[in-house]
Protein backbone atom coordinates (compact mmCIF):
# COMPACT_ATOMS: atom_id res chain seq x y z
CA UNK A 1 0.00 0.00 0.00
CA UNK A 2 1.17 3.33 -0.62
CA UNK A 3 2.06 5.62 2.99
CA UNK A 4 3.60 8.70 3.60
CA UNK A 5 6.91 8.29 5.56
CA UNK A 6 9.36 11.04 7.60
CA UNK A 7 12.53 9.67 5.62
CA UNK A 8 14.46 12.48 7.52
CA UNK A 9 13.80 14.51 10.33
CA UNK A 10 13.67 18.26 10.15
CA UNK A 11 11.51 20.69 7.35
CA UNK A 12 8.66 18.87 5.45
CA UNK A 13 10.45 17.54 2.45
CA UNK A 14 11.45 14.78 4.84
CA UNK A 15 8.12 13.76 3.95
CA UNK A 16 7.97 10.94 1.57
CA UNK A 17 5.33 8.55 -0.25
CA UNK A 18 6.40 5.03 -0.47
CA UNK A 19 5.18 1.58 -0.99
CA UNK A 20 5.30 0.11 2.04
CA UNK A 21 3.77 -3.90 3.29
CA UNK A 22 0.10 -3.83 4.98
CA UNK A 23 0.07 -4.87 8.59
CA UNK A 24 -2.74 -7.27 9.32
CA UNK A 25 -4.76 -6.74 12.67
CA UNK A 26 -3.70 -8.02 15.83
CA UNK A 27 -5.61 -8.67 18.90
CA UNK A 28 -7.95 -6.59 19.54
CA UNK A 29 -7.56 -4.38 16.52
CA UNK A 30 -8.80 -3.76 13.39
CA UNK A 31 -7.74 -2.59 10.05
CA UNK A 32 -9.37 0.29 8.21
CA UNK A 33 -9.49 1.12 4.35
CA UNK A 34 -8.48 4.55 4.67
CA UNK A 35 -10.89 7.61 3.36
CA UNK A 36 -9.32 10.44 5.00
CA UNK A 37 -6.54 11.54 7.31
CA UNK A 38 -6.46 14.41 10.10
CA UNK A 39 -3.06 15.97 9.98
CA UNK A 40 -2.39 16.98 13.40
CA UNK A 41 0.15 20.02 15.29
CA UNK A 42 1.44 16.76 17.15
CA UNK A 43 2.43 15.43 13.69
CA UNK A 44 4.40 18.45 13.02
CA UNK A 45 6.13 18.63 16.32
CA UNK A 46 7.31 14.50 15.51
CA UNK A 47 8.31 15.47 11.99
CA UNK A 48 11.12 18.16 13.17
CA UNK A 49 12.61 15.66 15.39
CA UNK A 50 11.40 17.22 18.63
CA UNK A 51 9.89 14.21 19.97
CA UNK A 52 13.26 11.90 18.35
CA UNK A 53 14.21 11.72 22.32
CA UNK A 54 10.80 10.26 22.83
CA UNK A 55 11.17 7.09 21.02
CA UNK A 56 10.18 8.27 17.48
CA UNK A 57 12.40 7.13 15.05
CA UNK A 58 13.00 8.05 11.39
CA UNK A 59 10.83 5.76 8.63
CA UNK A 60 7.93 6.32 10.54
CA UNK A 61 4.46 6.63 9.43
CA UNK A 62 2.92 9.78 10.95
CA UNK A 63 -0.58 10.45 11.47
CA UNK A 64 -3.28 9.84 14.59
CA UNK A 65 -6.80 10.03 13.03
CA UNK A 66 -8.22 8.47 10.30
CA UNK A 67 -11.86 7.24 8.85
CA UNK A 68 -12.99 4.84 6.33
CA UNK A 69 -14.29 1.84 6.32
CA UNK A 70 -13.28 -1.41 8.29
CA UNK A 71 -11.77 -4.45 5.98
CA UNK A 72 -10.53 -6.93 8.52
CA UNK A 73 -11.02 -7.34 12.06
CA UNK A 74 -7.91 -9.08 14.79
CA UNK A 75 -8.82 -12.41 16.99
CA UNK A 76 -11.34 -11.62 19.39
CA UNK A 77 -12.63 -8.75 17.82
CA UNK A 78 -16.42 -8.59 17.21
CA UNK A 79 -16.96 -9.37 13.52
CA UNK A 80 -19.77 -7.36 12.54
CA UNK A 81 -17.66 -4.58 12.26
CA UNK A 82 -16.42 -5.17 8.42
CA UNK A 83 -18.16 -2.99 6.21
CA UNK A 84 -18.50 -0.28 9.04
CA UNK A 85 -17.13 3.37 8.36
CA UNK A 86 -15.76 4.36 11.45
CA UNK A 87 -13.25 7.22 13.13
CA UNK A 88 -10.28 5.78 14.28
CA UNK A 89 -7.33 6.81 16.57
CA UNK A 90 -4.43 5.05 15.44
CA UNK A 91 -1.90 6.29 17.96
CA UNK A 92 1.22 8.42 17.52
CA UNK A 93 1.33 7.15 13.81
CA UNK A 94 0.35 5.27 11.28
CA UNK A 95 -2.11 7.45 9.76
CA UNK A 96 -1.13 8.75 6.64
CA UNK A 97 -1.78 5.55 4.69
CA UNK A 98 -3.98 3.50 2.74
CA UNK A 99 -4.51 1.35 5.48
CA UNK A 100 -4.55 1.74 9.13
CA UNK A 101 -4.66 -0.26 12.38
CA UNK A 102 -6.70 0.37 15.34
CA UNK A 103 -7.79 -0.75 18.64
CA UNK A 104 -11.12 -1.58 19.14
CA UNK A 105 -11.10 1.19 21.80
CA UNK A 106 -10.24 3.45 19.78
CA UNK A 107 -12.75 3.49 17.31
CA UNK A 108 -16.09 5.45 17.00
CA UNK A 109 -18.71 4.45 14.23
CA UNK A 110 -19.59 7.44 11.86
CA UNK A 111 -23.36 8.52 12.18
CA UNK A 112 -25.10 8.93 8.86
CA UNK A 113 -24.53 11.39 6.42
CA UNK A 114 -21.31 12.52 7.89
CA UNK A 115 -18.21 12.09 5.56
CA UNK A 116 -14.74 10.72 6.35
CA UNK A 117 -13.08 14.12 6.16
CA UNK A 118 -15.60 16.24 8.35
CA UNK A 119 -14.96 12.82 10.67
CA UNK A 120 -11.10 13.55 11.20
CA UNK A 121 -11.49 17.48 11.24
CA UNK A 122 -13.26 17.07 14.18
CA UNK A 123 -13.16 13.55 16.19
CA UNK A 124 -10.27 14.25 17.75
CA UNK A 125 -10.11 17.70 18.40
CA UNK A 126 -13.71 18.52 19.15
CA UNK A 127 -13.56 15.74 21.93
CA UNK A 128 -10.11 17.07 23.27
CA UNK A 129 -12.66 20.75 23.55
CA UNK A 130 -15.48 19.45 24.90
CA UNK A 131 -13.71 17.02 27.89
CA UNK A 132 -11.43 20.18 28.30
CA UNK A 133 -14.81 22.83 29.31
CA UNK A 134 -15.89 19.82 31.73
CA UNK A 135 -12.16 19.96 33.15
CA UNK A 136 -12.58 23.72 33.51
CA UNK A 137 -16.05 23.09 34.95
CA UNK A 138 -17.44 25.78 32.71
CA UNK A 139 -20.84 26.33 33.19
CA UNK A 140 -23.79 28.28 31.43
CA UNK A 141 -23.41 32.33 32.37
CA UNK A 142 -20.12 31.95 32.65
CA UNK A 143 -17.11 34.08 30.26
CA UNK A 144 -14.60 31.87 28.36
CA UNK A 145 -11.32 32.94 26.87
CA UNK A 146 -9.75 30.51 24.14
CA UNK A 147 -6.26 30.93 23.59
CA UNK A 148 -5.37 30.14 20.20
CA UNK A 149 -9.08 29.40 18.86
CA UNK A 150 -7.80 29.14 15.38
CA UNK A 151 -6.67 25.57 15.45
CA UNK A 152 -9.16 22.87 15.21
CA UNK A 153 -9.26 22.47 19.18
CA UNK A 154 -9.68 26.53 19.43
CA UNK A 155 -12.62 26.28 17.15
CA UNK A 156 -14.59 23.27 18.99
CA UNK A 157 -13.74 25.32 22.11
CA UNK A 158 -15.43 28.50 20.76
CA UNK A 159 -18.47 26.82 19.23
CA UNK A 160 -18.92 24.56 22.45
CA UNK A 161 -18.39 27.09 24.91
CA UNK A 162 -21.17 29.50 22.76
CA UNK A 163 -23.58 26.47 22.19
CA UNK A 164 -23.63 26.00 26.23
CA UNK A 165 -24.66 29.30 27.04
CA UNK A 166 -21.28 31.35 28.20
CA UNK A 167 -21.97 35.13 28.48
CA UNK A 168 -19.08 35.90 26.46
CA UNK A 169 -16.75 34.07 24.51
CA UNK A 170 -13.41 36.15 23.32
CA UNK A 171 -10.63 34.20 21.46
CA UNK A 172 -7.11 34.96 20.66
CA UNK A 173 -5.77 35.53 16.93
CA UNK A 174 -3.59 36.72 14.87
CA UNK A 175 -5.39 38.81 12.49
CA UNK A 176 -8.86 40.31 12.42
CA UNK A 177 -9.93 38.19 9.29
CA UNK A 178 -9.56 35.43 11.21
CA UNK A 179 -11.06 36.90 13.60
CA UNK A 180 -13.79 37.21 11.62
CA UNK A 181 -14.24 33.45 11.09
CA UNK A 182 -14.19 32.62 14.63
CA UNK A 183 -16.92 35.27 15.24
CA UNK A 184 -19.10 33.52 12.37
CA UNK A 185 -18.49 30.40 14.81
CA UNK A 186 -19.69 31.89 18.22
CA UNK A 187 -16.69 34.42 19.22
CA UNK A 188 -17.82 37.32 20.69
CA UNK A 189 -14.75 39.11 21.03
CA UNK A 190 -11.50 39.20 19.17
CA UNK A 191 -8.36 39.81 20.99
CA UNK A 192 -5.01 39.93 19.49
CA UNK A 193 -2.31 37.51 20.40
CA UNK A 194 -1.40 39.24 23.50
CA UNK A 195 -4.70 39.42 24.98
CA UNK A 196 -5.74 42.62 24.02
CA UNK A 197 -6.94 44.69 20.99
CA UNK A 198 -10.82 44.80 22.21
CA UNK A 199 -11.97 47.88 24.37
CA UNK A 200 -15.40 46.18 25.41
CA UNK A 201 -13.78 42.58 25.95
CA UNK A 202 -14.31 41.33 29.55
CA UNK A 203 -10.91 42.25 31.84
CA UNK A 204 -11.08 38.80 33.33
CA UNK A 205 -12.43 35.75 32.60
CA UNK A 206 -14.78 32.45 34.27
CA UNK A 207 -12.46 30.08 32.11
CA UNK A 208 -9.59 30.25 30.11
CA UNK A 209 -8.69 27.58 27.66
CA UNK A 210 -5.31 27.57 26.45
CA UNK A 211 -4.05 25.97 23.50
CA UNK A 212 -0.80 28.26 22.96
CA UNK A 213 1.38 27.99 26.33
CA UNK A 214 4.62 29.35 26.01
CA UNK A 215 6.44 32.46 27.52
CA UNK A 216 2.70 34.57 27.80
CA UNK A 217 0.80 32.03 29.33
CA UNK A 218 1.04 33.62 33.22
CA UNK A 219 -0.63 36.70 31.63
CA UNK A 220 -3.70 34.71 30.89
CA UNK A 221 -3.77 33.50 34.60
CA UNK A 222 -3.69 37.30 35.13
CA UNK A 223 -6.87 37.42 33.24
CA UNK A 224 -8.66 34.86 35.59
CA UNK A 225 -11.70 36.31 37.54
CA UNK A 226 -12.15 35.53 41.52
CA UNK A 227 -12.53 31.57 41.54
CA UNK A 228 -11.48 31.42 37.45
CA UNK A 229 -10.15 28.47 35.82
CA UNK A 230 -7.34 28.09 33.18
CA UNK A 231 -6.61 24.87 31.25
CA UNK A 232 -3.87 24.07 28.93
CA UNK A 233 -4.37 21.54 26.54
CA UNK A 234 -1.69 22.37 24.13
CA UNK A 235 1.81 24.41 23.65
CA UNK A 236 1.59 25.22 20.28
CA UNK A 237 3.92 28.30 21.39
CA UNK A 238 6.60 26.04 23.77
CA UNK A 239 6.57 25.27 27.31
CA UNK A 240 5.47 27.96 29.63
CA UNK A 241 8.50 29.71 31.86
CA UNK A 242 9.44 27.30 34.76
CA UNK A 243 8.35 29.90 37.34
CA UNK A 244 5.21 30.81 35.42
CA UNK A 245 3.17 29.55 38.51
CA UNK A 246 4.18 31.95 41.04
CA UNK A 247 1.83 34.29 39.43
CA UNK A 248 -1.08 32.24 40.42
CA UNK A 249 0.44 32.14 44.03
CA UNK A 250 1.04 36.23 43.83
CA UNK A 251 -3.21 36.59 43.37
CA UNK A 252 -3.71 33.91 45.99
CA UNK A 253 -6.99 36.28 47.09
CA UNK A 254 -8.52 35.47 43.88
CA UNK A 255 -8.57 31.74 44.35
CA UNK A 256 -7.76 30.99 40.78
CA UNK A 257 -6.55 27.24 39.65
CA UNK A 258 -4.80 26.51 36.44
CA UNK A 259 -4.82 22.74 35.55
CA UNK A 260 -3.21 20.57 32.54
CA UNK A 261 -5.73 18.64 30.39
CA UNK A 262 -4.63 15.76 28.42
CA UNK A 263 -7.76 13.55 26.88
CA UNK A 264 -5.36 10.08 27.89
CA UNK A 265 -7.18 10.71 31.04
CA UNK A 266 -10.64 10.13 30.03
CA UNK A 267 -11.57 6.74 30.65
CA UNK A 268 -12.39 4.84 26.96
CA UNK A 269 -15.87 4.33 28.66
CA UNK A 270 -16.63 8.58 28.47
CA UNK A 271 -14.30 9.13 25.79
CA UNK A 272 -16.10 7.49 23.12
CA UNK A 273 -19.64 8.26 23.84
CA UNK A 274 -18.72 11.71 23.52
CA UNK A 275 -17.04 11.45 20.59
CA UNK A 276 -19.94 9.58 18.82
CA UNK A 277 -22.31 12.28 20.44
CA UNK A 278 -19.90 15.07 19.19
CA UNK A 279 -20.01 13.36 15.36
CA UNK A 280 -23.67 13.10 15.33
CA UNK A 281 -23.66 17.13 16.60
CA UNK A 282 -21.55 17.33 13.29
CA UNK A 283 -24.07 15.66 10.81
CA UNK A 284 -26.53 17.27 12.44
CA UNK A 285 -25.45 20.61 11.22
CA UNK A 286 -24.58 21.75 15.14
CA UNK A 287 -21.14 21.71 14.92
CA UNK A 288 -19.03 22.83 12.05
CA UNK A 289 -16.05 20.38 10.92
CA UNK A 290 -13.42 23.54 9.56
CA UNK A 291 -11.12 22.07 7.48
CA UNK A 292 -8.49 24.59 6.27
CA UNK A 293 -7.76 22.16 2.77
CA UNK A 294 -8.50 18.97 1.68
CA UNK A 295 -5.43 17.34 0.01
CA UNK A 296 -4.26 14.08 -1.37
CA UNK A 297 -2.00 12.28 0.35
CA UNK A 298 0.99 12.27 -1.96
CA UNK A 299 0.63 16.16 -0.93
CA UNK A 300 1.38 15.29 3.01
CA UNK A 301 4.84 17.68 2.89
CA UNK A 302 2.55 20.45 1.34
CA UNK A 303 -0.08 19.95 3.86
CA UNK A 304 2.91 20.23 6.63
CA UNK A 305 4.42 23.38 4.88
CA UNK A 306 0.93 25.25 5.51
CA UNK A 307 1.19 23.97 8.86
CA UNK A 308 4.52 25.24 9.21
CA UNK A 309 4.06 28.61 8.14
CA UNK A 310 1.16 29.15 10.80
CA UNK A 311 -1.65 29.93 7.28
CA UNK A 312 -3.73 26.91 8.33
CA UNK A 313 -7.31 27.82 9.82
CA UNK A 314 -9.02 24.44 11.09
CA UNK A 315 -7.47 21.51 10.05
CA UNK A 316 -5.87 20.26 6.74
CA UNK A 317 -6.79 16.63 5.93
CA UNK A 318 -5.23 14.23 3.64
CA UNK A 319 -7.10 11.84 0.90
CA UNK A 320 -5.24 8.44 -0.16
N1 LIG B 1 -4.73 17.92 25.52
C1 LIG B 1 -4.93 16.96 24.63
O1 LIG B 1 -5.50 15.90 24.92
C2 LIG B 1 -4.45 17.18 23.23
C3 LIG B 1 -4.85 16.33 22.19
C4 LIG B 1 -4.40 16.61 20.90
C5 LIG B 1 -3.54 17.68 20.67
N2 LIG B 1 -3.15 18.45 21.72
C6 LIG B 1 -2.25 19.60 21.56
O2 LIG B 1 -2.98 20.65 20.94
C7 LIG B 1 -2.08 21.45 20.19
C8 LIG B 1 -2.57 21.56 18.76
O3 LIG B 1 -3.91 22.08 18.73
P1 LIG B 1 -4.45 22.75 17.41
O4 LIG B 1 -4.20 21.82 16.26
O5 LIG B 1 -5.83 23.22 17.68
O6 LIG B 1 -3.49 24.00 17.35
P2 LIG B 1 -2.77 24.73 16.11
O7 LIG B 1 -3.71 24.82 14.98
O8 LIG B 1 -1.43 24.13 15.90
O9 LIG B 1 -2.56 26.17 16.77
C9 LIG B 1 -3.67 26.92 17.25
C10 LIG B 1 -3.48 28.39 16.95
O10 LIG B 1 -2.52 28.95 17.84
C11 LIG B 1 -2.03 30.14 17.26
N3 LIG B 1 -0.58 30.16 17.47
C12 LIG B 1 0.34 29.40 16.84
N4 LIG B 1 1.58 29.70 17.29
C13 LIG B 1 1.42 30.69 18.21
C14 LIG B 1 2.33 31.42 19.02
N5 LIG B 1 3.64 31.24 18.94
N6 LIG B 1 1.81 32.33 19.88
C15 LIG B 1 0.47 32.57 19.94
N7 LIG B 1 -0.44 31.89 19.18
C16 LIG B 1 0.04 30.97 18.33
C17 LIG B 1 -2.40 30.10 15.77
O11 LIG B 1 -3.50 30.98 15.54
P3 LIG B 1 -3.32 32.52 15.18
O12 LIG B 1 -2.27 32.62 14.12
O13 LIG B 1 -4.68 32.90 14.70
O14 LIG B 1 -2.93 33.21 16.46
C18 LIG B 1 -2.91 28.69 15.57
O15 LIG B 1 -3.90 28.59 14.60
C19 LIG B 1 -0.71 20.78 20.27
O16 LIG B 1 0.05 21.38 21.30
C20 LIG B 1 -1.09 19.34 20.62
O17 LIG B 1 -0.04 18.66 21.27
C21 LIG B 1 -3.62 18.24 22.98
Amino acid sequence: MRAVKIERFGDPSGLVVAEVDEAPPGPGEVLVAVEAIGVGGVDAVIRRGTLSGFGFEEGLIPGSEVAGTVTTVGPDVDPTWVGRRLWAFTGTSGGYAEQAVARVEDITALPDGLSAADAVTVGSSATVAHFALVHAHFAPGESVLVRGAAGSIGIAVVELAARGGASAVAVTTSSPQRGERLRELGATHVLDRSGHGAPDAPESYDVVIDIVGGPATADFIDRLAANGRMVIVGVVAGMPPADFGSRLLASFQQSRSFATFSLDTVPVAARNPARAELLASVARGDLHAVAHDVLPLDQAAEAHRQMDAGTVFGRIVLVP
